[in-house]
């Protein structure tokens, strides 16, 4: 009897404080940042995300399932690719649509917290059933800021002309808004309401998404002194990649439509931005980058860091001119990389290169969250069952007990045609022909461009539309496509089974 004592004594010495180190049910903040790639700039200075991503978990390899809103966000939020929600554009839902699949903020409202939606997280419109997914994510209707309304109203001073303008760089006096103020000012302080005002004993779980710098690029006009001009530095390859499938490419309509653009001429498809004008755009989204980072920055102020797990993310990246392209809508690194930083209490800081998806959220957040659990991972892409993960926990990642193993990324864009023409940033469902597969690993980016039914949800790899190879060992940029190169043969044969059997998997 007394060495079962002496045991169960030595259980509850040694083991359980161990797992205690983790907190039960701690508070949950996500903040997701609209179309914020990868900053990885030295001269950039956003003090409260480097100072979040110091005192961290910075996974410096982040990759986005689709570089488009809908399809990314309700990717993360159901921790299911695009290929098993069947949302390529901005026009279904998948509880209609597909099944009705539990999302991360409804599993976290079912299992004891109270969930709350503030500004953009899921994107508005048809594919959150035009309720952002209320009731069944959140516990309150989902805020939204009543100045988005004016997100697209021509605002922007533009000084040849004394008028205004739906220009695509727009600093802006907030005074002189309507209003009186901006979105993503408003999205704060109803957020670090819900912090300070909330009267419940349960956990939440908080999503605070900021629109900037999503274009428009409005945003305050001091911030735009943050970033002298003379600090902004052109991409370093701006042209279209050697040997690049012209399937790859896409015309970054949204960007040409804006007045102060528009007035450019910029021929179509192929046209180049003028280099004053790619000075421009990159110092616009930089000062709208350090305004969002300014908001994060106060938000965190009213936030107990010892009881919540914070994490920091974006739905896609943004092109900056790199290989000649703007905005997102492609398979290229720069559309597809996003910061993703954890705050964990208790947890030391740490920065991972290995390779991570956003669908790997959901089952991280879910492992932090001690919540009691087993949900499986989910058999294909036609698993219709209402929770399981197609992502990973990264919590091996993070406590680094497991260091190595076969990390990587699988994303995809799909088009309409091959010769890039007006839809072909955005097809519609009806309009797509080709899905383009990608996969990254630490060293290479592979992506296959194959034929796509959009009936029958099937993919033909035997014919395909464009291959592409870069090595990030030599070529950040993705400037030259190896696919042609002899010496790539092997890695090249290896990459494309892996993704096959991946994305095949999927499927079956
Ligand atoms: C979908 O799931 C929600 C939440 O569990 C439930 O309230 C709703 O009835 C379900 N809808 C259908 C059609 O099964
Ligand atoms: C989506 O919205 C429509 C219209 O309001 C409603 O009839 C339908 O039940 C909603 N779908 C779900 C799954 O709640
Ligand atoms: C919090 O809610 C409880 C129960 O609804 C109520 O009795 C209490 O007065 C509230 N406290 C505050 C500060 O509002
Ligand atoms: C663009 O085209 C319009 C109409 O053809 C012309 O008036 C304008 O000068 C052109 N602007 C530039 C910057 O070339
Ligand atoms: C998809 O498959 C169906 C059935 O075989 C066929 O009728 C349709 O034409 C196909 N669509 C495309 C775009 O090939």
């Amino acid at each position: 009897m007394w060495s079962l004592q002496i045991l169960v004594n030595i259980f509850i010495l040694h083991f359980l404080p161990i797992k205690s180190k983790g907190l039960t049910n701690p508070n949950v903040l996500i903040i997701l940042v609209d179309d914020f790639r990868h900053l990885s700039e030295k001269y950039l200075d956003l003090p409260n995300i480097k100072k979040l991503a110091d005192n961290g978990v910075n996974f410096k390899n982040t990759f986005v399932q689709q570089a488009l809103c809908a399809p990314s966000r309700n990717s993360m939020l159901t921790g299911r690719r695009p290929d098993s929600l069947r949302l390529y554009d901005f026009y279904n839902y998948w509880r209609d649509a597909v099944a009705n699949f539990t999302t991360l903020p409804q599993f976290f409202k079912e299992n004891g917290y109270d969930t709350y939606s503030v500004g953009k997280i899921f994107h508005p419109g048809v594919s959150s059933n035009f309720t952002d997914d209320y009731p069944y994510s959140w516990s309150e209707y989902p805020y939204h800021p009543p100045t988005e309304k004016y997100k697209d109203a021509p605002v922007c001073k533009d000084r040849t002309r004394k008028t205004l303008k739906k220009n695509l760089i727009c600093p802006v006096n907030i005074l002189h808004q309507p209003g009186g103020t901006l979105p993503d000012i408003e999205s704060l302080d109803a957020a670090i309401n819900i912090i300070s005002k909330r009267n419940s004993s349960k956990p939440f779980l908080l999503a605070v998404g900021f629109h900037k710098p999503h274009i428009p690029i409005k945003f305050p006009k001091e911030y735009l002194e943050w970033i002298p001009m003379y600090k902004v530095k052109p991409p370093k390859h701006p042209f279209m990649p050697q040997n690049m499938p012209i399937v790859s490419w896409h015309p970054w309509t949204d960007v040409r439509r804006r007045d102060d653009i528009h007035r450019l001429n910029i021929s179509f498809p192929w046209g180049t931005m003028p280099y004053d004008w790619s000075l421009k755009i990159r110092q616009g989204y930089y000062a709208a980058s350090a305004y969002v980072d300014d908001l994060i920055g106060q938000l965190i102020s009213y936030v107990n860091m010892r009881k919540t797990v914070v994490v920091v993310t974006s739905d896609h990246g943004w092109s900056l001119g790199e290989n000649g392209l703007w905005a997102k809508y492609s398979n290229f690194d720069v559309a597809l990389k996003v910061p993703l930083i954890f705050s964990i209490p208790g947890q030391s800081p740490r920065s991972v290169d290995t390779p991570v998806e956003l669908v790997d959220i959901f089952p991280t957040l879910v492992d932090y969250s001690n919540l009691p659990h087993k949900i499986p991972k989910c058999r294909s892409n036609q698993d219709k069952s209402l929770l399981c993960f197609q992502g990973k926990s990264l919590k091996s990642l993070i406590t680094k007990s497991q260091m190595f193993g076969n990390y990587f990324a699988i994303s995809q864009y799909p088009r309409p045609s091959v010769y890039p023409q007006k839809n072909s940033d955005k097809p519609h469902m009806k309009d797509i022909k080709i899905m383009g597969y990608s996969i990254r690993t630490k060293r290479y980016r592979y992506t296959e461009w194959v034929s796509f039914n959009n009936t029958l949800f099937t993919i033909d790899w035997n014919k395909h539309y464009g291959l592409e190879l870069y090595d990030h060992l030599i070529d950040p940029e993705e400037a030259n496509n190896l696919y042609l190169v002899s010496k790539y043969k092997n890695i090249k044969q290896y990459l494309s089974t892996l993704l096959r059997s991946h994305v095949n998997r999927n499927y079956n």
